[in-house]
């Protein structure tokens, strides 16, 4: 049942489960050699830790193939009675994934269903059109297109079904959502206003149009309504920043605009929050949409956490963020001024069900680079640590070693990473020989298998983050309006297969 109440309750549950595992939930990868994750029982629960040795000796190996804890969880009925305490954990988790499915996301063709004979046209006229565009170059990765047109289409079918032909994209980064949505494919219905702080994501959005109409076709008539009907601004967007004159200016139709549509395609961090309290905000709407798909928790800003991190500007801006932009939203978790913490929201960003799609061959199965990366964090403590000097007062070196250091697909020699990084830091190379380098690797091998099933433990248990997140922020909107004006629901618009941050948050009037 979708109510208040029963949301209170997967919440409370939800945040039970991180409790119990909040020690091994809250630790930071890079550091598992440095601070001994795995054989501190304050971190990880013997009994626990009892039982994925025992599946690392049972259950991997030369013939079995490397750990592979998340096959282990997809096999429905094939549990192995003597791991006791994982199997309980496992039951735990997959009760909790079916009670989100079932109680709290919403299908989103009960969204979409209508048997207005317009709008049943409309659709047709779009998914003609897709089968046309979708052939042409857009300048778009496949993952963007993916997303790009199950969210337009998605968007223009909710702003049709509820006449609403203005919509704001916030976060619009290169325009690609707001852009397509001003387009012919919509027949030109929807006036778009795509607003994003980057300025310069702004002017990659405009070359962006410029060159496809190039491509395209001779700038015809039709072109040219599209151009006007696409606008775009560089703001930094907050809780209280005051949207409703700059709909009002840039909108033809003055007889449309008071009703607009608020949308946000994976809109980090603090900008999904600040993204709801706009739309609530906005009472010069009689009618509103809004359509907010989340990502990158670990640059949320939390109310209640005590971690340098959950404070921090990721952003640079000097702006001092409001706190209804922060975690959390709710009353419910305002109350008890609950916390998650970086580490958490980091985890909250990983992608199970890309594991769980590709189950022999996920890319954490061999873990290579956070092999060596936590090789050299324990190379750093034990032998740079006095190189680090503004970390004296803290357990984490915290080096930006960069991805480009290491390339997943050839993997240099140990040696060579760790010189690399090295140089790159302009520590003192003379201190280690080779032969000292190398001996890291054969004195920490056996906990190799260790650190992957640490690693694959996490991940499954990261939606249920993720889910806290969400769902504090659906209880934020039935505290603010309990179903009297609004519908509100949590969608899986995307397959997280193909686009992990999958879930849309959508409110529209009755
Ligand atoms: C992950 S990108 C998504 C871009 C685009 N929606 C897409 O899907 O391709 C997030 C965008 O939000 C912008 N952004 C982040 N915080 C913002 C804020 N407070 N106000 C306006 N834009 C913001 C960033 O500059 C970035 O372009």
């Amino acid at each position: 049942m979708r109510s208040l109440e029963n949301f209170k309750n997967v919440l409370d549950e939800l945040i039970d489960f991180v409790e119990e595992n909040r020690s091994l939930l809250d630790t930071n990868h890079v550091q598992f050699l440095v601070d001994n994750h795995w054989f501190t029982d304050s971190i990880l629960n013997p009994s626990l830790r009892n039982d994925l040795e025992y599946f690392i000796k049972e259950k991997s190996g030369l013939e079995k193939g490397p750990v592979n804890l998340i096959r282990y969880f997809s096999e429905l009925f094939d549990f192995d009675p003597k791991l006791e305490n994982l199997n309980s954990l496992f039951f735990k988790l997959r009760k909790l994934f079916e009670i989100w499915d079932d109680e709290i996301c919403t299908d989103q063709s009960e969204l979409l269903k209508t048997d207005k004979s317009e709008l049943i046209e409309f659709n047709k006229m779009v998914n003609d059109k897709f089968s046309v565009i979708q052939k042409q170059n857009r300048f778009m990765n496949l993952k963007k297109s993916y997303e790009v047109d199950h969210m337009s289409k998605f968007v223009g079918t909710l702003c049709r079904k509820h006449e609403i032909y203005t919509i704001v994209d916030i976060g619009s980064g290169r325009a690609y959502l707001s852009s397509q949505l001003s387009s012919s494919i919509f027949d030109n219905k929807f006036n778009l206003i795509a607003i994003d702080s980057s300025q310069s994501n702004v002017e990659s959005s405009i070359k962006r149009i410029n060159v496809m109409k190039r491509k395209t076709q001779v700038f015809d008539q039709k072109q040219q309504q599209e151009a006007d009907r696409f606008k775009t601004f560089s703001q930094f967007i907050q809780s209280s920043t005051e949207l409703h004159n700059l709909v009002r200016e840039n909108t033809e139709n003055k007889l449309e605009n008071e009703n607009y549509a608020l949308v946000g395609l994976h809109s980090c961090g603090n900008l999904s929050n600040s993204i709801i309290n706009l739309f609530l905000n906005n009472s010069e709407s009689d009618r509103k949409l809004l359509c907010n798909v989340a990502c990158c928790y670990n640059l949320l800003n939390e109310k209640y956490a005590k971690d340098p991190l959950s404070n921090y500007d990721f952003k640079k801006t000097d702006i001092k963020l409001d706190d209804s932009s922060k975690f959390p939203m709710s009353a419910y978790l305002n109350s008890n001024q609950y916390a998650l913490t970086y580490n958490l929201r980091m985890l909250a960003c990983h992608s199970l069900y890309r594991c769980l799609d590709s189950i022999e061959n996920y890319k954490e199965l061999n873990n290579a680079t956070l092999w060596y990366r936590t090789m050299l964090q324990l190379i750093l403590y034990e032998n740079y640590l006095e190189d680090f000097p503004n970390q004296e007062n803290s357990t984490e070196i915290n080096l930006q070693v960069g991805r480009k250091m290491l390339d997943f697909d050839s993997m240099p020699p140990f040696v060579e990473y760790v010189r690399k990084v090295i140089k790159k830091f302009n520590l003192n190379n003379d201190k280690l020989t080779d032969d000292q380098i190398n001996e890291y690797m054969n004195k920490h091998e056996s906990m190799k298998p260790k650190l992957d099933i640490y690693i694959q433990i996490k991940y499954l248990m990261a939606p249920i983050i993720e889910y806290i997140i969400l769902l504090d922020r659906l209880i934020y909107l039935y505290e603010i309006d309990n179903l009297e004006k609004f519908d509100h629901y949590l969608v899986k618009l995307f397959d997280p297969a193909k686009s992990p941050r999958c879930h849309a948050l959508i409110s529209f009037n009755k």
